[in-house]
């Protein structure tokens, strides 16, 4: 099978994501990189293609858009890795040439942004996949799959954290000047950067969705214009109950994602720094402790899996996972066949929902914490 041809907009000499979705894109051969608008400096942009040994190298996202639009042999899909305010119009001149699209969260830095990124992208052919990479996790599969069998009976409680320390104190970075700054990153701070990451996981494992929520932001960092702490009650409907933390300034934490789930029947609990393992709980028994690939691995686990039990995998598999899946899609809708089975990956709709849940958590601050529909 023929790769598909990728190319790549931002990612360029010392930013930090784009050279993991290069890695997640080779991991499992699916795609070749052959063209990039890798940084908004054109010499960069140039400099960093030519280490890379990309075919084709562009100054700008617009050109780069048109120009492999024209080519028999241009790009079928595009990784867009730029800071959020930068994600929107590329996007919007890939998916209007029936260009896909993988681009990172969250889905834009505003809502109105968002919104015109939804019209293109429901009129076009082509397909928009979001990479909140960690839905990607075998075991985050697994829970998904026991939570809709049923195993933890009627869902009643939900705590997600992710918390990081990197913003502890005013940092000068190129990753934390645009996160810091309303214009480039959109409302939310912690809350867009990785309250997102920790409200999509919440959603895709339980398949519930908060009704209203409550939240508590801080800018603790003096001078600092976003937040840089959240703390947020969630309300699901049926009754369920959940809270989310996403914090950049809790030292001792560097990519504390952390999920716990507990129903009638039982409870499930997993963290990102520790993703091999999954801790179940049927109520009444022994705490069991499940393993990647381990005994007792699901089938929706196995077929992200790639190497026996008790060798890690982890971020980077993860995200590939995430990479191979839209592979898939990408094949099958191409071939104008329906997705094959078990194929998941996150899309439009949960980059809405994640803009949603950033607007909602501004505007219930806002009313002292006052419980608000997201
Ligand atoms: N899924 C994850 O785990 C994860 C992790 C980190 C970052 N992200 C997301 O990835 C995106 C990038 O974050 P980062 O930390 O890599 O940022 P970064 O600052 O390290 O890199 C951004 C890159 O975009 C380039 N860029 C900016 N404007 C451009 C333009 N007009 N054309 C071409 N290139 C342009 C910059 O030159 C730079 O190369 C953000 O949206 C962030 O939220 C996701």
């Amino acid at each position: 099978m023929e790769p598909i041809r990728l190319g790549m907009v931002g990612g360029g000499q010392g930013a930090f994501i784009g050279g993991v979705h290069r890695i997640a894109a080779r991991l499992d051969g699916q795609y070749a990189l052959v063209a990039g608008a890798l940084s908004s400096d054109p010499a960069r942009a140039a400099a960093s293609a030519a280490e890379l040994g990309l075919a084709r190298s562009y100054d700008d996202y617009r050109q780069m858009a048109a120009r492999e639009a024209r080519r028999k042999d241009g790009i079928q899909a595009v990784a867009i890795v730029t800071p959020n305010h930068m994600h929107a119009g590329p996007a919007i001149e890939f998916l209007k040439r029936g260009i896909h699209v993988i681009c990172d969260k969250p889905l834009t830095a505003t809502m109105a942004e968002a919104k015109r990124l939804a019209k293109v992208a429901e009129a076009s052919k082509a397909l928009f996949i979001l990479t909140h990479n960690y839905t990607g996790y075998p075991l985050i599969r697994q829970a998904r799959a026991m939570i809709a069998a049923g195993d933890l009976g009627a869902l009643r409680l939900v705590q997600v954290e992710y918390a990081q320390d990197w913003l502890t104190e005013a940092v000068a970075s190129k990753q934390a000047d645009w996160r810091t700054d309303p214009l480039r990153s959109g409302l939310g701070g912690a809350l867009g950067d990785i309250g997102t990451h920790a409200w999509n996981l919440a959603a895709f494992v339980t398949g519930m969705e908060p009704e209203a929520l409550a939240a508590d932001l801080s800018s603790f960092v003096p001078g600092r214009a976003l937040d840089d702490n959240a703390h947020v009650m969630l309300r699901y409907p049926g009754g369920a109950k959940g809270m989310l933390w996403a914090s950049q300034v809790a030292p001792g934490n560097e990519n504390g994602l952390r999920l716990r789930v507990y129903g009638a029947k039982g409870g499930l609990e997993w963290e990102q720094e520790n993703p091999n393992r999954l801790w179940f709980t049927p109520f009444g028994e022994p705490k069991r402790l499940l393993t990647r690939n381990g005994a007792g691995a699901l089938p929706e686990a196995q077929r992200v899996s790639r190497v026996p039990p008790g060798h890690p995998e982890g971020y980077l598999e993860g995200f590939a996972n995430i990479y191979t899946e839209a592979a898939r899609a990408i094949r099958a809708h191409e071939a104008g066949e329906a997705l094959p089975e078990g194929v998941l990956f996150p899309g439009l709709s949960d980059g809405i929902s994640g803009m949603r849940f950033v607007a909602a958590c501004v505007q219930s601050a806002k009313r002292n914490a006052a419980w608000v529909a997201p």
